[in-house]
């Protein structure tokens, strides 16, 4: 009994001096495990005589529950002390910034027009823009459509209810008259318009944004962005339209071989007028541009019109036709955001789909340079 009682005391001094819960735990195993001191103890009783025994179960017995109990009581501790450490140890700086988890990424629309800056700002452009609720002046009259104009037809316009002159009086100029009807601007050439009125000649621009039309099908949505671009100065021809948007295209589509083609065509507010198309060739399902031609398998795409500003509009933004020219394009950014980058449905565009954008979409942080390649993706 006095072994058990010194094994015990030496026991319990172990028990209080365990720096860890790992040192604890060797402790238990030592006295309460299979092969323990205590366990040993306990499989002795079988060899003892009835009143020995009688005497020595509740002894060890005793002695097992105070181990168990001091081992329960420290590990407790222990683990209180843990706790109370990690708490000392870990703070949390409310203060400081978030930490930086890229989510979400920049639509290719936005990141196009990001492009599209870069690469004009680098031809000497600034960026202009304009009110997407636009008045029927700026949308149509300017442009050299007036109300009759049958070139209104085909722009499916969005038009607000009609607004009531200011004070019931009738409005005495068409200008005047055409601002009091409101629509969703059914083009970027309204900031032609406006951009001239405000700074006059030379001018020059690119004006990217949303435009409306009531129309929808696989290759139309109701709303979908343009970029336009307006160069006014002295002695400006249509060569230098062609050379602008070759450069353009060369410097977008990080290719030399772009083929371009200017097919006549008719635009109220430019004479002459053409229809931009780029050569593109099918490679798996994915249209790729450059140096295609005619050839076979091979096809054009229609990526806006241009021409040569119609005096008329130079007139009604305040610049004197005789002194100055110019020429302006209207590109959708949407059409050479899919060649570039090879979607094939638009509607996906504006779908807010989270696959499509994580597989599409850009890092927020890869800004496109000239330096860098412009469109170099995330
Ligand atoms: N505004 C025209 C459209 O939306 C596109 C366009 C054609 C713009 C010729 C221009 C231009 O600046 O010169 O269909």
């Amino acid at each position: 009994m006095t072994e058990l009682t010194l094994q015990k005391d030496a026991a319990l001094a172990a028990i209080a001096d365990a720096a860890s819960l790992e040192a604890l735990d060797e402790q238990r195993v030592a006295a309460l495990g299979k092969k323990g001191w205590v366990s040993l103890a306990l499989k002795t009783l079988g060899q003892m005589s009835p009143e020995q025994r009688q005497e020595a179960a509740p002894a060890i017995q005793a002695v097992r529950a105070e181990i168990a109990s001091a081992i329960e009581a420290k590990k407790a501790a222990l683990e209180a002390a843990e706790l109370e450490s990690q708490l000392a140890s870990e703070t949390l700086d409310l203060t400081l910034p978030a930490p930086v988890r890229p989510q979400g990424s920049v639509h290719p629309v936005s990141q196009v027009m990001d492009e599209l800056a870069e690469i004009f700002a680098d031809l000497g452009f600034a960026v202009a823009t304009g009110p997407e609720i636009e008045d029927d002046w700026h949308n149509f009259t300017a442009l050299n459509m007036d109300e009759s104009h049958p070139a209104r037809a085909m722009h499916d316009t969005f038009y607000f209810p009609d607004a009531v002159p200011d004070g019931g009086q009738p409005a005495s100029s068409s200008e005047a008259l055409g601002q009091k009807k409101m629509l969703l601007r059914t083009h970027t050439s309204p900031v032609q318009i406006r951009s001239m009125k405000e700074q006059g000649a030379p001018i020059r621009l690119i004006a990217p944004g949303r435009v409306y039309r009531s129309d929808s099908d696989a290759t139309h949505t109701p709303m979908f962005h343009q970029v336009e671009g307006l160069v006014v100065d002295r002695d400006i021809h249509l060569g230098h339209l062609k050379w602008t948007l070759e450069t353009f295209f060369k410097a977008f589509f990080e290719r030399e071989d772009i083929t371009l083609r200017l097919r006549p065509s008719y635009f109220p507010f430019t004479e002459p007028s053409v229809e931009v198309d780029v050569g593109y060739s099918n490679e798996g399902n994915r249209r790729v541009v450059g140096g295609h031609g005619d050839a076979e398998g091979h096809d054009w795409m229609e990526l806006g019109g241009s021409g040569m500003v119609n005096r008329r509009v130079l007139e009604m933004a305040g610049v004197d036709p005789d002194e100055y020219q110019g020429f302006a394009f209207g590109l959708g950014i949407d059409r050479i955001a899919m060649l570039k980058y090879g979607m094939n449905d638009l509607r996906a565009f504006f779908d807010g789909d989270p696959r499509w954008l994580s597989h599409y979409g850009f890092g927020a942080v890869d800004q496109p340079t000239l330096s860098a390649g412009v469109g170099a993706p995330s």
